[in-house]
């Protein structure tokens, strides 16, 4: 088996219910953080990681996504003859090659574990990343970065993982730790939102994976033997239950949950005031608003 991880998949066929009525026609991943959407985030995440090869996996309606990826030869065109070379730049970042992209259908939303089994043709016998765009993650090295390197020396599958509040627990899947080594923990197994007196730790796995072609048989074993969702959290478990390696690997930066409406606006605020041109005349806002709260108390 190759240990170089040069694939991704992206999840991208969730019918994104949280955020209707706009999800009704925009895709959730091309909802812009700031001036870029969600997905750009994610793609740069993967090149910085090493990716080579980006597979998303689609469904109906989400044709804005493919769209976005393609060149668009009549708008650069204009920008060239006007000469707004900075523009082109931006324009050029989001220009994938031909080859390098591969879009994939699942028909019906029938869970994470799903989709990712649905680009199974496209992984073959390498380890892959997934990639759920709706966790942004903000952090001086990107956190797949961190995570493809610490694969280097820790084969086996790879969750990024996050201490939550046990109150919390209910909405993520949850390490169930062997050993704790600080930056890593191995993983004895993992349970889907397990209320908080049943998480076996407070510690919750968020978007970023690094699997084994081993996972996508799983996900061939749980589908032949279930009619309805499939979760990723069961196939990645069934390694752990199996013997073989499962680590938790707690990445340095601050995730958003862009899935749901407030951490949607938490990052846009937090992205804003980390843009320069931005900064000052946000704060300025900000700050205005919360003495207009005070006085108000
Ligand atoms: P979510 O749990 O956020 O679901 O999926 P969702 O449909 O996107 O959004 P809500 O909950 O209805 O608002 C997590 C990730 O898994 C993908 C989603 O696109 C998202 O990136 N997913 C989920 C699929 O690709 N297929 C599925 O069947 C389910």
């Amino acid at each position: 088996m190759k240990n170089k991880v040069t694939k991704a998949i992206f999840p991208v066929a969730g019918l994104g219910t949280r955020f209707l009525p706009a999800t009704k026609s925009v895709p959730k991943e091309i909802m812009t953080l700031v001036d870029r959407p969600l997905i750009q985030y994610a793609i740069d995440e993967a090149r910085a990681a090493g990716i080579k090869e980006f597979i998303f996996v689609t469904s109906r309606g989400k044709g804005a996504l493919e769209d976005y990826f393609d060149h668009a030869p009549v708008l650069e065109q204009e920008l060239r003859k006007k000469n707004k070379t900075e523009l082109l730049e931006i324009l050029k970042n989001t220009n994938m090659d031909s080859g390098e992209i591969a879009y994939i259908r699942q028909h019906k939303a029938m869970g994470l574990g799903h989709a990712v089994w649905c680009a199974r043709r496209l992984i073959g016998n390498e380890p892959f990343a997934v990639i759920l765009p709706d966790d942004v993650i903000a952090a001086e090295k990107p956190c797949l970065q961190q995570m493809v390197e610490a694969f280097q020396e820790n084969p086996g599958c790879m969750v990024a993982a996050m201490e939550v509040p046990r109150t919390k627990t209910s909405s993520y899947g949850i390490l169930d730790v062997a050993e704790d080594m600080g930056t890593h923990v191995s993983v004895r197994g993992m349970v889907e939102k397990p209320e908080a007196d049943a998480a076996p730790s407070n510690l919750a796995v968020i978007g970023r994976y690094i699997l084994t072609p081993n996972v996508m048989r799983n996900l061939n074993r749980i589908k032949a033997g279930s009619g309805g969702e499939i979760q990723l959290t069961d196939a990645i478990a069934m390694e752990a239950a199996e013997g073989r390696p499962v680590n938790g690997y707690r990445f340095s930066g601050q995730r958003f949950d862009c899935g749901s409406k407030a951490g949607f606006l938490q990052a846009t605020v937090s992205f804003g005031l980390a843009r320069e041109e931005l900064r000052d005349g946000l704060m300025e806002y900000l700050q205005d608003l919360l003495h207009v709260d005070k006085a108000a108390q």
